[in-house]
């Protein structure tokens, strides 16, 4: 389809009308589409995430229910045995570093046959992307509808496994948040959440060399993370190959293991959509208990990691048993699961409101952005440092509607496509110009973008 597009004008190259913008959402998810997988992007992520495959099925669902499923089974088929959802599947492409061989998960005990895969894992979003692809299936055609009722009975055993590695490795502690090994884990990379447990790990004379791919596809090296970090995201990988990728090793004695409060979050709420989905399909009623009292649980850790003052949720250390007072995205935890006080949710919720995050008169769009623009350290261009993801945006906006709170939702999904209706689908916005960052074509911002558009 060709659209009439506005002039140019600096930074924002121009303004898609809605229809044309969904146009264009569905151009990149075809363009990204291998045949197998639809990759995270085309040149910098030339892979399946997991996350992202998550959000990118609530997308394609809105173009292709069938290929939608077909995305998430591709990801499920790559679980491994003991029940982790890797946080990459590999295609053959070579352009992507660390690739599958400096992972070397082949000879992890647990690790998938026949398809690669990294060592980690990441947020676990699964079952809001089946629920959701199952609601727009219904809306759609009864072949539709039966294909995706027959799918979500059958990937949901393998959800539910996926959640239970999530309890049984790494739940470690009494904080009841659940633990990361990596910051690649929590999705945020290099966000400042992490820069303290980054600082004590200290990579070995023994980290093999290597070479970054990254910076060569996004040209501005500044809006990727920096060479320290990346010496600490490979050395964390070394020490996970040499304990032959054994979770219960690697939580006992790697260099980082931090209660992750956002991921902690999601969790509970994937938990409760899971027991939703199991009620209808009628899956067992000792799982659907389990998956109840991991959800209370979750939700207990996160409204218990509430700082007193802000009422913004900390993620904890658990290698020094500290919490961490950074002040991200991620503090606004608790609006995504409830369970904390009322008053504390409430405080929160103007704090969103506020100049500290959304309402800051500088934004473009009143997207939060990844860390407040008053915080010292706020970098409006790096990554998980300041710009603002419309991933993240869709993640509270599904939050609020699922909550009841209709005008909140409808606020952030507007301002979403305020943000993107240049139609780059950046990965990452620079939250003044809206000027976007990383790679272009990212799938996952045109998949949630459409499933804005197509939200009534
Ligand atoms: N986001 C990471 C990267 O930039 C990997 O998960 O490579």
């Amino acid at each position: 389809m060709t659209v009439d597009v506005p002039t140019a004008t600096g930074d924002r190259p121009a303004r898609y009308p809605e229809a044309a913008l969904a146009a264009r959402a569905a151009r990149v998810l075809r363009d990204n589409d291998t045949g197998a997988v639809i990759t995270a992007a085309p040149r910098l992520y030339p892979h399946m995430w997991s996350w992202d495959a998550a959000f990118i099925s609530i997308g394609l669902a809105r173009l292709d229910v069938q290929r939608a499923i077909a995305e998430l089974e591709t990801l499920f088929a790559a679980q491994w045995r003991n029940g982790m959802v890797p946080h990459i599947v590999f295609t053959d492409d070579d352009a992507y570093f660390p690739g599958p061989d400096r992972w070397g998960t082949e000879a992890a005990p647990d690790g998938p046959r026949n398809v690669r895969t990294s060592g980690i894992c990441q947020p676990p979003v699964h079952a809001i992307a089946v629920q959701r692809v199952l609601e727009v299936a219904r809306r759609s055609s009864p072949d539709d509808r039966r294909a995706a009722e027959r799918f979500a009975r059958k990937i949901w055993p393998a959800l539910y496994a996926w959640h239970r590695w999530l309890v049984e490795y790494r739940t470690p502690g009494s904080s009841g948040l659940v633990a990361i090994v990596h910051g690649w884990e929590s999705g945020m990379d290099n966000s400042p959440r992490w820069d303290v447990p980054y600082d004590a790990v200290h990579p070995g004379a023994a980290l093999p060399p290597y070479v970054r791919k990254d910076v060569r596809v996004v040209g501005d090296a500044s809006e990727r993370p920096t060479d320290r970090e990346y010496d600490r995201y490979l050395w964390l990988i070394e020490e996970m190959r040499r304990a032959g990728y054994d979770q219960r090793k690697i939580v006992e004695n790697s260099s980082f293991l931090v209660g992750d409060v956002f991921i902690t979050a999601l969790f509970a709420i994937s938990c409760d959509v899971l027991v939703e989905l199991g009620e209808e399909f009628g899956q067992p009623a000792g799982e659907l208990a389990d998956l109840a009292d991991w959800a209370e649980k979750a939700r207990a850790a996160v409204a218990g990691s509430c700082h007193s003052v802000s009422g913004m949720a900390r993620d904890r250390d658990l290698r020094t048993s500290r919490w961490l007072d950074t002040q991200t995205i991620a503090g606004f935890s608790p609006l995504l699961c409830g369970g904390a006080p009322d008053d504390v949710q409430l405080r929160l919720l103007s704090l969103l409101d506020s100049e500290r995050w959304c309402g800051h008169e500088g934004l473009l769009a009143p997207v939060p952005p990844s860390v407040s623009p008053l915080r010292p350290g706020f970098n409006p261009r790096q990554y998980w440092r300041g710009p603002q993801w419309p991933v993240v945006a869709w993640v509270f906006f599904w939050a609020f509607e699922h909550r009841g709170w209709h005008e909140r939702a409808r606020k952030l999904r507007d301002a979403g496509i305020r943000l993107t209706e240049d139609g780059a689908f950046g990965e990452y916005y620079e939250p003044f110009t809206g000027k976007p960052l990383g790679s272009a074509d990212q799938s996952w911002t045109a998949a949630v973008v459409l499933d804005w558009l197509c939200s009534d």
